[in-house]
């Protein structure tokens, strides 16, 4: 596995398999790796020749200063567990590498709303941060395909739309991955291994709140849903509600009828600086 620090040498690299007629796959993360990370970057191996890991907590995506501080870091455990998954090469640049001057952290996107709900209401600044670090990542590794999870779905939206409307020319495919869960329900996330004992025992209820909706979707009304969700969080004292929206898969809108792809969203405050955030995609008989 090739270990790259810098932007440079690894444009270098790519450029030169290119050239080769080798394909690059790309799964860009911010580390503390766990079986969600590790599909995303399995599945590039199944699709390309080359499979890049990235690993940087990127700062202009945070917006609260105390989740950044307490993000899990684990870097050398990151690596090996690359190595043992034959992951072709890591990139874990510093800061410089990804920001090299202040105008590179003060771009300013237009999402046609879709950065104004859910986690971009609670989050403001969040998807133009998640922007910015991916559409540089994406210059860097110039891959053919990249990989994102559905478990941040309004992040998939948004980076589709980047692609689309801002870095065309790159011509990347993007490939969305299942939710991969802990056997509890839990979705995966670097952020469980901050909850205690007693919050990550609480925590399956997020993801059983949403398999229960899953199966109201047919019968129940969109109302209904929601104030079955609100009770049902609500009923653990220790976690709030931040949000709960059945939205089009497409373009983020509530939904009001039932529509074939729908997904519900989920967001949890479990504390101050730590949110949990899942999601479940609903359809009805045929
Ligand atoms: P991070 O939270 O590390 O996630 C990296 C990728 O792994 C994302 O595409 C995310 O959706 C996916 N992922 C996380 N948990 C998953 C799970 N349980 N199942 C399947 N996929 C999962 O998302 C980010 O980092 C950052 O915003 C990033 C895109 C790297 C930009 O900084």
């Amino acid at each position: 596995m090739i270990l790259f620090r810098e932007a440079e040498e690894l444009t270098t690299y790519v450029l030169q398999l290119k050239s080769q007629n080798k394909t690059i796959g790309f799964v860009p993360t911010m580390g503390a790796l766990h079986k969600g990370h590790l599909s995303l970057a399995n599945k590039a191996k199944e699709d390309c020749d080359f499979v890049i890991v990235s690993i940087f907590v990127n700062p202009t995506q945070f917006n609260n200063q105390a989740d950044l501080k307490k993000y899990p870091k684990t870097l050398d455990k990151d690596i090996q567990l690359l190595k043992q998954n034959f992951i072709d090469a890591v990139f874990f640049p510093e800061y410089s590498e990804v920001y090299p001057d202040e105008n590179s952290t003060k771009v300013s996107f237009d999402f046609a709303g879709l950065d104004k709900v859910m986690e971009g209401k609670y989050r403001p600044g969040h998807f133009n941060g998640v922007a910015m670090v991916v559409k540089r990542l994406f210059e860097i590794s110039k891959p053919d395909k990249a990989y994102f999870g559905q478990k941040d779905f309004q992040q998939f939206t948004i980076v589709n739309y980047l692609n689309n409307n801002y870095l065309k020319d790159l011509n990347i495919q993007l490939i969305k991955c299942p939710i991969i869960r802990e056997s509890d329900g839990l979705a995966m996330s670097s952020r469980n291994s901050l909850l205690t004992e007693e919050q990550r025992k609480q925590a399956v209820l997020i993801s059983q709140t949403l398999f229960e909706v899953q199966k109201m979707y047919m019968q129940k009304s969109i109302n209904e849903i929601k104030n079955f969700v609100k009770n049902n969080i609500n009923k653990n004292t220790d976690f709030r509600l931040d949000y709960f929206e059945i939205v089009d898969d497409y373009n983020l809108q509530k939904i009001n009828d039932k529509v074939q792809n729908a997904v519900a969203c989920i967001a949890v405050k479990v504390t101050e600086s730590l949110r949990l955030i899942d999601n479940v995609c609903l359809t009805f008989g045929d």
